[in-house]
């Protein structure tokens, strides 16, 4: 059984049916379930007649029901691991342990891929599921921790094809959690510990974070000694060795990037009451990316005789992500409130996205080249595949593009 069907929850359940398991999908959102149950996806990685095949061949069973958990043999925990006041908020992984107690049996095993920080699989999980079945992890049940290294829309390094980092808390779940593994993904790799898988995930999201921050404050910095950031990175990736390429952008969103680093910080902080200096920076740089996006925008009006208040705006991508529908923390939406705030009129397109809880502009899934022409300004936040970036360059008068996906004598970068 799979606790949560969200981005990363659903396409594990998918894949679990796939490779021949009977799976039990819970979610507390009944809306979510609903729509499940309707053969409706909730998210772009997983289609509509995946999740319609998975129901007519009754091996899946989308359900916010809790009598449906009974009888389990693997509970798989997927639950959001967010910030509440800035610290990690672990009550959903709490929730979702105390709800597993109450079906845990003899030989069952339980597993966490939401990511949180160093010790909470054996500190906050594993006394949850004791207490609430009467059971004793090792001797009763195994218990396990493997993080979710998804990407959502890459179709390169799937579920399946990225190596699957696995833990348990002692031999035989070790065993039993390489054994399920095994089946899902091509590749298990095994962590000598529990705590090293869980600081390993947060050390990935950690080193990207940081990697787009530095690239970030060296955008702002070779923007105001006229130099290209954009050739600068391409000519350095030529080197074949130490040296990875990150790019600039509006800032980091999702559910990972904003937040894991967070996680390790609090946990540092705890631990030795010393600040994490390169999460803190890193945090600090990527979240002034929006307002240095719309001050680059406002100067750009400005040198085209326009005052910011009362310009037509045309945003392009307010997901985080390319190919996502996913707005999460995305800093497409910091830049808009701010272009909002400064009086803009602005009109934003995404063709994935389906729903924006921000007011202030006008939302849309279509690119009217009517919307093109009376813009001041476009600003291309997020490089989505499948807009027609040509009819963009012929109707726009002025493009500001953060992604460097288009070329003309319109566009200038970040
Ligand atoms: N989204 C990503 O790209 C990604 C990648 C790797 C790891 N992760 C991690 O995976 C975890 C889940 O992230 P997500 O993006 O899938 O979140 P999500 O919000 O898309 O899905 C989580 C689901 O869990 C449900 N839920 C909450 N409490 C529950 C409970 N007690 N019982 C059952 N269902 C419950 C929610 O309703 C939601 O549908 C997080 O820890 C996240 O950091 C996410």
């Amino acid at each position: 059984m799979i606790i949560g069907q969200g981005y990363v929850g659903l396409p594990l359940a998918m894949r679990c049916v796939e490779v021949g398991y009977k799976v039990i999908g819970y979610d507390t959102d009944d809306s979510k379930i609903g729509a499940l149950k309707d053969g409706v996806s909730p998210i772009d990685d997983v289609t509509n007649d995946q999740v319609t095949s998975a129901l007519s061949s009754t091996s899946y069973i989308p359900t916010s029901a809790q009598d449906d958990l009974k009888d389990f043999d693997i509970a798989v925990i997927t639950v959001p691991t967010p910030l509440r006041d800035d610290r990690p908020d672990t009550s959903f992984i709490e929730i979702a342990g105390s709800t597993i107690a109450k079906h845990l049996r003899s030989g069952s095993l339980v597993v966490l891929e939401s990511t949180s920080y160093p010790g909470t699989t054996e500190e906050i999980l594993r006394p949850i599921l004791e207490k609430g079945s009467g059971l004793t992890c090792g001797l009763d049940f195994s218990l396990g921790f493997s993080p979710e290294r998804i990407d959502p829309g890459n179709k390169s390094w799937t579920l399946r094809t990225t190596p699957k980092l696995i833990s348990g808390v002692d031999e035989k779940s070790i065993k039993k959690v390489q054994e399920f593994y095994k089946q899902i993904v091509d590749n298990v790799v095994v962590s000598a510990g529990i705590r090293e898988a869980e600081f390993a995930k947060l050390l990935e999201n950690t080193y990207r974070q940081v990697n787009i921050a530095l690239v970030n404050e060296l955008a702002v910095h070779a923007h105001a000694l006229k130099i290209d950031i954009w050739e600068v990175i391409r000519i350095a990736a030529t080197k074949p060795f130490g040296y990875a390429p990150f790019y600039p952008g509006p800032g980091v969103g999702g559910h990972c990037l904003p937040i894991d680093p967070e996680y390790l910080s609090w946990k540092f902080a705890q631990n030795s009451g010393q600040n994490s200096d390169f999460i803190k920076l890193a945090t600090t740089v990527n979240k002034r990316m929006p307002s240095y996006v719309v001050q680059r925008l406002v100067r750009a009006l400005s040198d085209r005789g326009k005052n910011i208040k009362n310009s037509k705006v045309l945003v392009i991508g307010l997901s985080y992500k390319k190919n996502s529908s996913d707005v999460r923390e995305s800093p497409a939406l910091d830049v808009i409130k701010n272009l909002v705030n400064h009086g803009a009129d602005v009109i934003a397109y995404d063709p994935f996205v389906r729903v924006v809880n921000q007011s202030g502009f006008t939302f849309s899934h279509r690119l009217e080249a009517s919307d093109l022409k009376k813009s001041d300004a476009v600003l291309i936040l997020t490089n989505h595949d499948g807009v027609d970036y040509e009819e963009v360059v012929r109707s726009a008068k002025y493009i500001f593009d953060i992604r460097h996906c288009v070329v003309g004598h319109n566009v200038e970068y970040l």
